[in-house]
């Protein structure tokens, strides 16, 4: 026996009377324009999402882009220094965002510019610059130098070292000079071997 619809209405059809063909249950077979209409729904929802998702994503990665903390101004990255005029030649100049001296040498002493990181090459502790004391190296005297409190080590205006335990000059910073203005790559450090004029970048 099996129910099929007439216009809305159940009938009751026994199965095996002869001459009807074997009936169907309505619900066991969807129409293919039907099946068609769900597919393509799932499709556009599924396409849907995934936009959104890449959308999602895309707007997430620009954000962080866009405002995650730079390292700029601060040890490792590169310091605006300033304008030429500010640093005379015969100055040093401390800098303590980048932990190093700016030295503007005098012209027989080199005439340029250097960043000398303020890192004791010996043991690691942090050199001041004592204006008043003159230190001796290679016959020639020099005005100010540099002393480590921790060891003694002494080194000259140039970062040359020329008393104490230290093995090698003050290492330096890269310095650039553009339109006037000095930027010093903090995380550019170059060890020296001995301290040469070529060493310092000319203004
Ligand atoms: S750490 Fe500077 S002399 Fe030893």
């Amino acid at each position: 026996m099996a129910i099929i619809y007439k216009d809305g209405k159940p009938v009751v059809v026994p199965s095996s009377e002869p001459g009807h063909a074997p009936v169907h249950e309505p619900h066991d077979e969807i129409p293919p324009a039907e099946q068609a209409g769900v597919s393509r729904r799932r499709f556009m929802r599924v396409v849907f999402l995934n936009s959104m998702g890449v959308f999602t994503l895309g707007a997430v990665g620009t954000f962080v882009v866009m405002f995650w903390p730079k390292k700029v101004g601060s040890f490792g990255s590169t310091i605006k220094v300033g304008d030429v005029s500010q640093f005379p030649p015969g100055t040093v100049t401390r800098i303590p965002e980048g932990r190093f001296y700016l030295v503007h040498t005098l012209p027989e002493q080199g005439g340029g510019l250097l960043a000398l990181y303020w890192k004791c090459v010996h043991l690691g502790c942090t050199v001041p610059w004592r204006d008043a004391e003159d230190g001796t190296y290679s016959g020639k005297t020099y005005k100010g130098i540099f002393r480590c409190p921790c060891h003694g080590s002494q080194y000259i205006i140039t970062g040359q070292n020329f008393a104490g335990p230290a093995p090698r000059p003050l290492d330096t910073m890269q310095v650039t000079v553009s339109g006037g203005q000095i930027s010093v790559n903090t995380g550019k450090i170059t060890k020296r071997e001995e301290a040469k004029p070529s060493d310092q970048v000319k203004i």
